[in-house]
């Protein structure tokens, strides 16, 4: 993961590169550290935490300087501190910055000892640095020393680079992690996302694999994997989504659970005519495409992959599409066999996460018949990689516990099933039933968001105790999966979560009066079977909380139940999210975690 930041620029960009690194804290944020070439020397800083505490630092020094590279780190090999905080440095000469991982770092340590190099730091990322160094002393030039170094590696990265002798220019490297340049008014940048550099650039290039690139002030020169001069394409990015202010609320999930009814109304924007989706909302000639589908392949990671777990009910049930889900991370591994005519859909928030752009990548070299993304973030990898697209347009999502994310997901995953269903024979009510359900969805889900204060009311049961069991059956699994996530992310509960009728074949055992149990229960045809499941539990002493729209003829002695909205059964799934999300914000709150990043994670999951 982690977070790189680059400026040429002819003011001082001290200030510029830390505000950059607070946009991406979302990538990681154990340490952070600067280096700003002046004249003929570096300012070197670093600070173990936050990216405030490198803000301080720099206050205090107070450098000018007008070439410059930042991080903010997510730790992958060495603990967090300063000494393994970037840059890293070589020789006083050369200061590295990087995301991703080095995967051979370890024989190369070995190689650059027997060199003469001395090893500071714990972490995979140092190597590249030395490397540089080591081949300028064999009188190569930097742009020769940063091929040579980048045919030694193996593994993922996005690197920038500054040489105390050269005044002018950042060098860039990139493969298979994220890296871009964003142009301004003589000035030049490059970072991880653009979000980092979004209001002082309005142009942006997105280097490719094996790329490598030079910016000055006043010059960007890319060079592709044969050294060639090459231009990529401009991309303008639309302002609006770099917007990133926490406004009202106290944190960025807070405010991003309450922007879910807008949200979904973006997702359903112009997607929707009539009594139908629209053709091609994937793009152009999708909908031709998907007439041919006979199987689906989903991937994606963490909350993603529940997005997909509920769909892959909804492909089989609407569209009798059957449909298999993999975790990203797993899926290339387990040498899968490809059906004819299977579509390869990947979900994402970020479009960036590394094990699903992996599989994408794998599942591009298999006989799909072709690759569809469901994404948040229309420059991302995934999006720019997949041969259609749909864009959640949720709006940046900053808080890496995923909510907005995760229901315009479900949404588009909704549209997809609509979109597939549409060359089959499905049932003109049924498809006039979902659209007339997915238009009254965010008025349900601003009914969802009142549950608030009933919420409020039993979180401080939940926060006093150290696990928690959610329960649900059928498609409303995934989502009480979603909910202990969503638990056990922010607040450190230990939560699990189980379809009801599991729990006798081993779980129940953990049932007690400490033991909280969240349980979905809406009105469905087995909603009488989760009841005997629930009972199981009353008898064993459980604390049960249970979120209904029906009449459950049973007593709790402890807990409450909880009264959902009516909506129609195919989006309940969306809509007992709501106070799932609620439930963990407010439990996290009451135990005073850092909601919006929690400790030992990140947004943005870029290395595998
Ligand atoms: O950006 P992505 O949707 O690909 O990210 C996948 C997961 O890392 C992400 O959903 C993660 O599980 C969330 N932090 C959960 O809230």
């Amino acid at each position: 993961m982690c977070g790189i930041i680059a400026a040429a620029s002819e003011r001082n960009v001290s200030e510029l590169l830390v505000k950059g690194l607070h946009k991406m804290e979302y990538r990681g944020y154990d340490s952070a550290g600067l280096a700003l070439h002046q004249e003929n020397d570096i300012t070197h800083l670093k600070a173990l935490g936050k990216v405030s505490l490198l803000e301080e630092k720099l206050k205090s020094e107070n450098p000018s300087s007008t070439l410059g590279i930042a991080h903010t780190r997510w730790a992958t090999h060495g603990e967090p501190s300063e000494k393994n905080a970037h840059p890293h440095k070589s020789n006083e000469r050369i200061y590295i910055v990087h995301n991703g991982i080095i995967e051979n770092h370890l024989e190369l340590k070995i190689f650059l000892e027997e060199e003469g190099y001395q090893i500071n730091s714990e972490t995979d990322s140092e190597v590249i640095g030395h490397l540089l160094d080591y081949f300028l002393n064999q009188r190569n030039n930097i742009l020769d020393s940063i091929y040579l170094t980048k045919e030694k590696l193996d593994g993922a990265y996005a690197i920038a680079v500054l040489d105390i002798k050269d005044g002018e220019n950042i060098y860039l490297a990139r493969s298979k992690s994220p890296l871009l340049i964003g142009k301004g008014n003589n000035e030049n940048f490059a970072a991880s996302d653009p979000l980092a550099i979004g209001k002082l650039a309005n142009e942006f290039i997105f280097l490719e694999d094996d790329d490598v690139a030079v910016i000055s002030k006043s010059t960007i020169q890319i060079y592709d994997a044969t050294k060639q001069s090459i231009q990529r394409k401009i991309t303008e990015i639309d302002s609006e989504y770099q917007t990133t202010s926490k406004g009202e609320y106290k944190h960025f999930m807070e405010k991003e659970i309450y922007e879910q009814p807008q949200a979904i109304l973006n997702t359903l924007d112009g997607r929707v005519g009539g009594d139908d989706v629209r053709d091609d909302i994937f793009g152009i000639g999708s909908s031709e495409l998907f007439k041919k589908v006979k199987r689906i392949q989903i991937v994606a990671c963490g909350t993603s992959l529940h997005a997909g777990r509920v769909a892959s009910n909804w492909l089989s049930a609407i569209a009798g599409i059957p449909t298999q889900v993999d975790y990203a991370s797993e899926y290339r591994y387990r040498n899968p066999h490809v059906d004819e005519d299977s579509l390869l859909v990947t979900i994402s928030q970020s479009g960036e996460t590394a094990d699903t752009i992996a599989a994408l990548r794998y599942g591009k070299e298999k006989d799909y018949l072709s690759t569809t993304t469901i994404c948040n973030v229309p420059t991302s990898s995934l999006a720019r990689e997949s041969d259609f697209f749909l864009y959640t347009n949720a709006g940046p999502e900053i808080g890496v516990a995923s909510t907005k994310a995760f229901t315009t997901q479900l949404t588009g995953l909704m549209l997809l099933v609509l979109s597939l269903a549409k060359s089959r024979k499905m049932n003109p009510k049924l498809r006039k039933r979902i659209i007339t359900a997915l238009r009254k969805l965010p008025e349900k889900i601003e009914e969802a968001l009142e549950l608030k204060q009933q919420i409020i009311k039993i979180a401080p049961e939940i926060a006093k105790k150290e696990n928690a069991l959610f329960l649900g059956r059928g498609i409303f699994y995934p989502i009480s999966k979603e909910g202990a996530l969503k638990l056990k992310e922010i607040s450190y509960i230990h939560a699990e979560a189980y379809p009801a009728g599991e729990l006798k074949h081993g779980p129940l055992a953990l049932i007690d009066e400490n033991m909280p149990v969240i349980a979905l229960a809406p009105e469905s045809e087995i909603v009488e079977k989760l009841v005997s499941n629930l009972e199981e539990v009353k008898a064993r002493g459980g604390m049960l909380y249970v979120f209904s729209d029906t009449s459950i003829k049973m007593d709790l002695s402890s807990g409450k139940f909880i009264n959902m909205p009516e909506c129609d059964f195919l989006l309940k799934p969306i809509l007992y999210t709501i106070p799932l999300q609620i439930l963990a914000y407010e439990v996290a709150l009451l135990r005073g975690t850092e909601i919006d990043q929690p400790r030992n994670l990140a947004k943005s999951v870029t290395v595998e």
